[in-house]
């Protein structure tokens, strides 16, 4: 999703006049980027928020990194892409959201990072991070897509340290940045490699910078869209687990939105199923199965299985089945 997430990953930038060449620029090639960075995300503030529950009825938790209820949106006048959502992101909990195309995953993902906020789209319903009323994009989340989008006249460490300085971020010092920049770099596995240039990294080495520049904000929630999805199958492998083994590292929680039941199993601690018009979470599934996942060949196929069904099911417009919801393996 090139054009929404080049746009998104920016947008989650805030240009000042510090970064005014480098903001030039971005805008100048992602123009899409001005418009998101700069209108207000106040849709899904407090004040719409009548009651504060989820739709199962549990108070705001806490425990929770985000909470969301009842979230729907519509494009224009349009019908809704999806509607009455509700789900919560426990903290250091990785969280795969699968669908089939179109049914409103990339859109979801906007709204619960505050960035779907243009005139010309309508959202409802309540988005709380730490239990506080979300109204622009917090500045502990952190965004990776399937491009790396990485701005091409800086090398891997400065692509991985922008936006660090901008307005919306908490002051560090240079010395911290910078220590942060060469945490995040060895955190991804490319010590030593950030005087690189994007035209000089593969796609795989590409996509870690990617993550560590999402990593540099020491984030709490880190929403990724298809982030490996236009890797080769190894290098794919290894990002999995790379991903896998940030979250736990850095304590962070994270959303991972994929159409690869595999990569869903093998990397998620919860299972959610999108489908529907208008979209809807549809089935849940808690992954019981210790990691490495591999390892338990038999419990992955069990659970492959269901979730095939399950999808199957949804793409022929069939209920989902109550008793099936929350299903563990
Ligand atoms: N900016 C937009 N303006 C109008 N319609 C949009 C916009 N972005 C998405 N849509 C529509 O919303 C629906 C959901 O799109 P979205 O990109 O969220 O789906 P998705 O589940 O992420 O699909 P995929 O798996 O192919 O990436 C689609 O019908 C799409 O055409
Ligand atoms: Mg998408």
């Amino acid at each position: 999703m090139p054009r929404s997430g080049t746009a998104a990953t920016l947008a989650a930038y805030e240009f000042n006049p510090r970064s005014l060449e480098a903001g030039k620029k971005a805008l100048f090639m992602f123009p899409a980027a001005a418009r998101l960075a700069t209108t207000d995300c106040g849709r899904m503030s407090a004040e719409q928020n009548t009651h504060g529950v989820d739709s199962a009825g549990q108070a705001p938790s806490p425990g929770h990194v985000l909470q969301a209820s009842a979230l729907t949106l519509s494009y224009g006048a349009g019908k809704p892409v999806f509607s009455d959502v509700s789900l919560h992101i426990g903290q250091q909990e990785i969280v795969c959201l699968l669908g089939g195309s179109g049914c409103g995953k990339s859109s979801l993902l906007r709204v619960l990072g505050c960035l779907e906020n243009s005139d010309k789209v309508q959202t409802s319903g309540d988005l709380q991070f730490l239990g506080q009323a979300l109204s622009e994009p917090h500045p502990r989340t952190a965004l990776v897509f399937q491009q790396p989008s990485l701005l091409p006249w800086l090398d891997a460490a400065k692509n991985v340290g922008f936006g660090l300085d901008f307005a919306s971020q908490p002051k560090i010092d240079a010395q911290s940045s910078s220590q942060r920049v060469q945490d995040a770099l060895s955190a991804v596995g490319l010590d030593g490699q950030g005087g690189l240039y994007p035209s000089e990294l593969s796609g795989g080495m590409a996509q870690r910078v990617a993550l560590a520049r999402a990593l540099v904000r020491e984030p709490m929630l880190l929403l990724a869209d298809e982030p490996f999805s236009a890797l080769d199958a190894i290098t794919r492998a290894e990002m999995q687990e790379l991903l896998v083994d940030l979250v736990h590292r850095w304590k962070t929680a994270a959303l991972l939105v994929t159409h690869d039941i595999d990569e869903a199993i093998l990397v998620g601690d919860r299972i959610l199923l999108m489908g529907g018009k208008p979209g809807q979470i549809v089935r849940e599934w808690r992954v019981n199965i210790p990691r490495p996942r591999e390892a338990d060949p038999v419990a992955v196929t069990a659970l492959r299985l269901d979730i095939l069904t399950a999808l199957h099911s949804v793409r022929h417009g069939l209920a989902p089945q109550a008793e099936a919801l929350n299903f563990s393996i």
